[in-house]
């Protein structure tokens, strides 16, 4: 179970309108909560933006799909919410990959609740920053772009060492991933 989620799960850059269940965030930002932490320092915090007025604001904050420069959300196919992921640099100054750990973590329940995901880490971090009027001790790390999915990306081989994703006539992303022959070997080199 737990393997065909992880493996069916694609990033959902599409959505459609339509707002998620306050209960479904904190679900995501429980999971966020219990995951693995290095020395269980925990620094993480979480802010969660549903609010209208936000939605858009936050939304020009980021960077969608580098490879396919056109290829990003129209206004109509936004977002519903955010999570924020930020790290308490009173609790740890550098932040290791538990914030990694965190968006996967929120990215797989909200998978499980039909939502779909992007973790995304190319932000307007000083803009965001004053959208959200946060205190100097938290640092902007990721944010996980939640909402119901409007679109449907398929996985690829990845051909001749290329790994970007593509979109094809019918406008279907495809995601290459290397072949495990290519990256797994057992006891040695
Ligand atoms: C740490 C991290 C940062 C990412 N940042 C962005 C981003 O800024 N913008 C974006 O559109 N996708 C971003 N992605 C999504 C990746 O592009 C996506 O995971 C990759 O293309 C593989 O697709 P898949 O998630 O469907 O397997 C990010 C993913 C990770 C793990």
């Amino acid at each position: 179970m737990i393997y065909e989620k992880i493996t069916s799960r694609r990033t959902i850059r599409k959505y459609v309108r339509k707002n998620i269940p306050k209960n479904v965030f904190i679900k995501c930002v429980d999971a966020a909560r219990l995951s693995p932490s290095s020395m269980n320092l925990q620094p993480l915090k979480y802010m969660i933006v549903d609010d209208q007025r936000l939605l858009e604001k936050v939304f020009l904050t980021l960077k969608w799909a580098g490879y396919l420069p056109d290829y990003h959300p129209s206004k109509e196919e936004m977002p519903s919410g955010y999570i924020v992921i930020l790290l308490d640099k009173d609790i740890r100054k550098s932040y290791g990959v538990d914030p990694g750990i965190a968006a996967m973590s929120i990215s797989m329940v909200a998978y499980e609740e039909e939502l779909g995901s992007c973790i995304l880490g190319a932000i307007d971090k000083p803009k965001l920053r004053r959208i959200l009027n946060l205190p100097e001790n938290l640092e902007i790390i990721l944010v996980v772009a939640l909402g119901y999915p409007a679109e449907n990306p398929i996985v690829d081989r990845v051909k001749d060492g290329d790994i970007k994703y593509w979109l094809d006539s019918d406008q279907v992303l495809h995601v290459p991933k290397r072949d495990l022959e290519d990256i797994l070997k057992w006891n040695e080199y």
